[in-house]
């Protein structure tokens, strides 16, 4: 099943479409609604999660009419994750700018079983923002092993492994412009 837009090359992959790519245009504009009537007078700092929040960043900050700024830090799991987090996070680089005294809002692609969000929360809060909250884009809340506050979801997924919009397999298909779900002879 595909997304109703062109059909792409890497739709063959895909053996389920679990948001289309108008669910999240139109829930981007509804999160944009309520992150603009609790930041639009903060300047806040909107921090990107690379690789996976890219793209939910991009299309996210252009559903946002107020004064903002951005900026990127890539965190990943250590080793090799191909389906399953190890659950030892790293900083692989870090933000430009101090977030002290600042309104943080934490843009991520998928909060899975909460480690990487639980150690960015600590990390960043020792640098003493204004606020830090976080807007995810997924959350797969029956993954859950460290519980972490989720200011903004965008939509509640089962316990699939997804790719598309940021979402990556291996590096790959993080160009489809759909959340969907691998099929499984692409990774067995
Ligand atoms: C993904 C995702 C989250 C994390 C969620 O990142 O972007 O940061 O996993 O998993 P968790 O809740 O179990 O910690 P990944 O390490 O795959 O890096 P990427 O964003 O570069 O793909």
């Amino acid at each position: 099943m595909h997304d109703a837009g062109s059909p792409m090359f890497l739709d063959g992959d895909v053996a389920e479409l679990l948001v289309s790519r108008e669910q999240i245009q139109a829930r981007l504009v509804e999160l944009g609604k309520q992150i603009a009537s609790d930041y639009e007078r903060l300047n806040p700092i909107l921090v990107c999660a690379l690789k996976g929040g890219v793209t939910f960043l991009a299309d996210l900050i252009r559903c946002l009419d107020f004064h903002l700024e951005i900026d990127f830090m890539a965190i990943s799991s250590y080793g090799g994750k191909q389906t399953e987090s190890t659950g030892v996070v790293r900083i692989l680089m870090d933000l430009n700018a101090s977030i002290e005294g600042r309104h943080v809002l934490i843009v991520e692609d998928i909060v899975d079983t909460g480690r990487t969000l639980d150690y960015v929360l600590h990390n960043l809060e020792t640098r003493r923002p204004a606020s830090l909250k976080v807007c995810a884009l997924l959350d797969k809340p029956t993954r859950r092993i460290v519980p972490v506050p989720l200011a903004y979801v965008g939509f509640e997924i089962a316990d699939k492994f997804v790719i598309g919009y940021g979402l990556d397999f291996n590096e790959q298909y993080r160009n489809l412009p759909y959340v969907g779900v691998l099929k499984p002879e692409k990774y067995l």
